[in-house]
């Protein structure tokens, strides 16, 4: 998406986060970890997990009412419904469909957009400004929504203390008073599918027992200094392209909102936009990663903190599995 094409922007924003609460000392009793070491390599406190009876489709409901409730719209009012997720609620169908059944919506197309990890909420942002840009939909949902931690790897110490469960929402029409999006710049490498991974369970390695007995499909498979690395590169990058594409500066931008993977990541993406940290925002302590709900989750509470005030330009970035990256430049 590029400027100039006209107005698309966030008529509503709205998050949820499930209640439990797993601490790094609750991990500690079950693998071989410590506050100490979580907290240096990744700045992660603590982080939430859906309760026995929530899935994806339920977490994405919630923020979703709170998006639309935040919009002062109804769900009937709503002419599309994107799903960012890679946690979905079963293989097939897609969890927008669950999502448009729940939520109550007219029999609008709704669709996932799957696999691109944490960098899918700002590609379904793309995707949802051309549609509308496009003149097909008015108004459309767009939703991060993340069960991460039923499907990983319980015992790899090296991945669960790092992800956590939530979902954040954006609705997206025309005529927003404020809140619009003014570029966004996405990319894949898909030489580097190999550093970060679920790999187990498609065509090219189906379910099996022995994979079940193994629990192998719960394998995340990550290479943890080779995506720091891209992660880094990917989101200053793709920061510094969206504000070239806009005709805006580094210096204008009032709030940088990244994707909440590790401290360090930030830290480092901040050091390469030359940003201080004061006009970064963060959530990771409380959250940990929380997948393609991420970037949602923390817009809307920086939003609600008074972090964003009208006037403010503020820049997304992201990086997910893939490797996808994502970056969009909104005026509030
Ligand atoms: N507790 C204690 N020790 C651990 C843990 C743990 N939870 N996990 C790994 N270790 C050990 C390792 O086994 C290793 O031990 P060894 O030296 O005896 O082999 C040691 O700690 C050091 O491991 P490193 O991998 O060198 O640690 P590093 O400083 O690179 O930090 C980390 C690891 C946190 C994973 C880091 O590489 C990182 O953050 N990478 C990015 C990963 C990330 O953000 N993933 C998100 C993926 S999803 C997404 O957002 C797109």
């Amino acid at each position: 998406m590029t400027p100039g094409d006209g107005k698309v922007g966030i008529l509503g924003l709205g998050a949820y986060v499930p209640e439990r609460v797993m601490t790094n000392a609750d991990w500690g009793r079950l693998v071989d970890t410590t506050d100490e070491w979580i907290v240096a390599r990744t700045g992660i406190e603590k982080r939430h997990f859906a309760a026995e009876d929530e899935s994806t489709a339920d977490l994405a409901v919630a923020a979703a009412r709170a998006a639309l409730a935040d919009a002062g719209l109804d769900a009937r009012d709503l002419d599309e419904i994107i799903v960012a997720t890679d946690t979905p609620e079963v293989f097939s169908p897609d969890t927008a469909a669950f999502v448009q059944h729940l939520l109550g919506a007219r029999q609008v197309p709704s669709y996932d957009l799957a696999g691109s990890g944490c960098a899918g909420f700002v590609q379904a942002l793309d995707v949802a400004c051309s549609r509308v840009l496009a003149g097909r939909p008015d108004t459309v949902l767009v939703i991060g929504a993340e069960v991460i931690t039923r499907l990983m790897d319980w015992t790899d110490r090296a991945t669960c203390v790092l992800f956590g469960d939530a979902a954040g929402a954006a609705v997206l029409g025309r005529g927003a008073a404020s809140g619009e999006i003014v570029a966004v710049e996405t990319g894949t490498d898909g030489s580097r599918t190999g550093i970060l991974g679920l790999p187990i369970g498609g065509t090219r390695h189906p379910f099996s027992l022995d994979v079940a007995r193994r629990g192998l499909h719960k394998q995340i498979v990550m290479n943890g200094r080779e995506v720091f690395k891209e992660a880094v590169t990917r989101m200053s990058e793709a920061s510094r392209k969206v504000l070239a594409k806009a005709g805006r500066e580094l210096a204008e931008v009032a709030l940088v909102v990244p994707h909440q993977a590790n401290l360090r990541i930030i830290s480092a993406v901040a050091k390469a936009l030359e940003t201080p940290m004061d006009k970064v925002f963060v959530n990771v302590r409380e959250y940990g990663n929380t997948g393609s709900a991420s970037v949602p989750l923390a817009l809307t509470q920086a939003r609600d903190q008074g972090r964003v005030k009208d006037g403010d330009l503020v820049l997304l970035t992201s990086f997910g599995a893939g490797f996808h990256w994502a970056a969009a430049l909104i005026q509030f």
